[in-house]
């Protein structure tokens, strides 16, 4: 055999093992979504009437309080059927609080909330855009804060723990109002804490009133 043509076998052998070639280009790096980007389908206030209030109350209907004719009756998952709904309350919220993350209208198109005149109650879209454009790390914080909530719920049906999804359901109306009183009705945020105010002074006169009697 030729040296060259011994070479040339020796080479190809390598090269099926690969060290004979230049070293591999390193792979092109994962899409950021499977597909090309995200499109968003409906404005904030559409996802939150159509996807993510629904989602939420199979988590707090799942432990709501009722007040019937013969006292209050408290729910509580009892049949996996039961623990399947609140599933799917918890992996939805869990998944469906991204989309808050694709750019998207605040509200349908002519829609300004109820944003007129002094004392509006809500911010228009436009306001809560500019809160958003202003501080994006508070809107994303919220975001997670609401998935956080979702993965901890997922964790309590595993288990099947109803104290604990008992107080899931605090966190969770803790993480949609946080949220709301951030970016769409902010004035809430100094009324709130007045109220709370009110209400104890009015159960202590209250009180007093009664031991006097
Ligand atoms: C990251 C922020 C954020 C979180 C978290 C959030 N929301 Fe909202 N939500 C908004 C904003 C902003 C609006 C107002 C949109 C508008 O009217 O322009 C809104 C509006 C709504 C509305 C009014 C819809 C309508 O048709 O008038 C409901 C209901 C609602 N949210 C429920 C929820 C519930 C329930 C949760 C928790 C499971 C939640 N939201 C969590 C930001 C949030």
């Amino acid at each position: 055999m030729k040296p060259y043509t011994r070479f040339t076998l020796l080479c190809l052998g390598a090269f099926l093992t690969s060290s004979c070639s230049p070293p591999a280009a390193p792979p092109p790096p994962a899409p950021q979504f499977w597909g090309g980007d995200m499109k968003p389908v409906v404005s904030v206030k559409e996802l939150m009437r159509d996807v993510l209030d629904p989602l939420s109350d199979n988590i707090f209907l799942a432990v709501a309080s009722e007040v019937t004719a013969k006292g209050t009756v408290d729910h509580m998952p009892k049949t996996d059927e039961d623990w399947a709904k609140v599933r799917t309350g918890a992996v939805g919220l869990a998944e469906a609080s991204y989309l808050l993350k694709v750019p998207r209208p605040f509200a349908p198109a002519g829609d300004e909330n109820n944003s007129t005149g002094p004392d509006a109650p809500e911010l228009s879209p436009a306001q809560i855009k500019a809160k958003l454009e202003k501080d994006p790390v508070l809107w994303q914080a919220k975001i997670e804060a609401l998935r956080n909530v979702g993965l901890e719920v997922m964790e309590i049906v595993k288990k099947k723990d109803t104290k604990a999804l008992f107080d899931a359901g605090e966190d969770l109306d803790a993480a949609c109002e946080n949220c709301h009183l951030e970016f769409w009705y902010p004035g809430q945020k100094n009324s709130m804490p007045k109220l709370d105010k009110m209400l104890r002074e009015m159960s202590a006169k209250h009180a007093a009133e009664a031991t006097h009697r």
